[in-house]
């Protein structure tokens, strides 16, 4: 008898010591298991006179139930103790402000590229655009750069096969076609921008194999180099917002231009080169079918990579194309 409440009153304290379901498991197994101790006391009941069997069996059955009753208890206190330590680790703080959604923002390079083509669409220029995909004809021939001529090793350009007639396909080095295309479709006066990608297998600090230009071209009846130099000074000037920015033309060559020059602005660390220009050669213009006797032009290339780096004051090019955030959210 005190046996069986000593025998409960371990089993009581044990359940109580328990802090997890399977220390909880084992002292069940421990005291109700197959040969656990209250299991095999009610074993031993069979060999007791019927009158002690009745009165022990009552007694070991009550210690049974009583340790059951502790069991649950026991098991509810655990599982309860769980939630809470699990709640007050996964506590949300609701009084935090949102992250919100970020917004986007313009590439610098668009940035600086929609500035230059409003001002030049203040002069009177209107946007043109051309595929990247490009044919020799396009790229180089109807520009004056024949297929033997010097001037091509000036691009180091990316061949991408053969089109349907056999004429070589290029990632296209310049946005000069562009001037081609233009004026195989327009009657002069042809007053126009085109911003766009090119390519060059080309890599370092100052180049991109992939990189931006804006074809400018103007050919009318008298278009003069007087007329290409007060239009490029002006835009030079209020790109840079300064009235005395100083611009110089310096003779250079381009197939497709006789006069050519290089533009150069004077910068805190000297004179920087910004573009290419000169006078529509004759033979771009016969090559599109406009009379060189009646219509003269100008055309004019510019790095618009090369702008916003200069505007922006970023002094390496693989910064934006590397597409990191934080670069890039400073232009917002
Ligand atoms: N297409 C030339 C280049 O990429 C630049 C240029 C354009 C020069 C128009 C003259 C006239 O180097």
């Amino acid at each position: 008898m005190s046996n069986v409440q000593t025998l409960l009153d371990e089993g009581l304290a044990a359940l109580a010591a328990t802090a997890d379901p399977v220390e909880l498991e084992n002292v069940k197994a421990k005291y109700l298991g197959k040969s656990g101790a209250l299991t095999e006391l009610l074993k031993q009941l069979g060999a007791l006179p019927p009158e002690e069997k009745r009165s022990q069996g009552a007694v070991i059955n009550q210690a049974k139930q009583a340790f059951e009753a502790a069991l649950n208890g026991r098991r509810e206190a655990i599982a309860a103790e769980k939630l809470n330590q699990q709640l007050a680790a996964e506590a949300l703080d609701v009084t935090l402000p949102g992250r919100g959604n970020g917004s986007g923002g313009l590439h610098p390079v668009t940035l600086v590229k929609e500035r230059i083509v409003a001002l030049f669409q203040s002069m009177g220029f209107e946007v043109a655009d051309g595929p990247e995909i490009e044919g020799d004809w396009h790229n180089f021939e109807a520009l004056n750069t024949p297929k033997d001529h010097p001037a091509r090793s000036m691009q180091d350009t990316f061949y991408v096969g053969g089109g349907k007639d056999g004429e070589p396909l290029v990632l296209r080095t310049h946005t000069s076609p562009i001037q081609v295309r233009y004026m195989e479709n327009h009657k002069p006066p042809i007053k126009i921008v085109a911003p766009g990608r090119v390519y060059r297998v080309d890599s370092d600090a100052t180049h991109s194999p992939m990189f931006h230009q804006m074809e400018g071209l103007w050919v009318a009846e008298g278009v003069s180099f007087a007329d290409l130099k007060a239009t490029l000074i002006d835009f030079l000037r209020r790109f840079f917002e300064r009235d005395d920015l100083q611009v110089r033309f310096r003779p250079s060559f381009f197939p497709f231009t006789e006069t050519s020059a290089e533009v150069d602005v004077l910068g805190e660390r000297g004179w920087l080169e910004v573009g290419g220009c000169g006078m529509v050669h004759p033979n771009v213009l016969r090559n599109v079918g406009i009379d060189p006797e009646q219509f003269t032009g100008f055309a004019f290339g510019i790095g618009l990579d090369r702008f916003a780096m200069l505007y922006y004051g970023v002094n390496d090019l693989r910064l934006f194309f590397d597409n990191d955030l934080t670069f890039l959210g400073q232009f917002r």
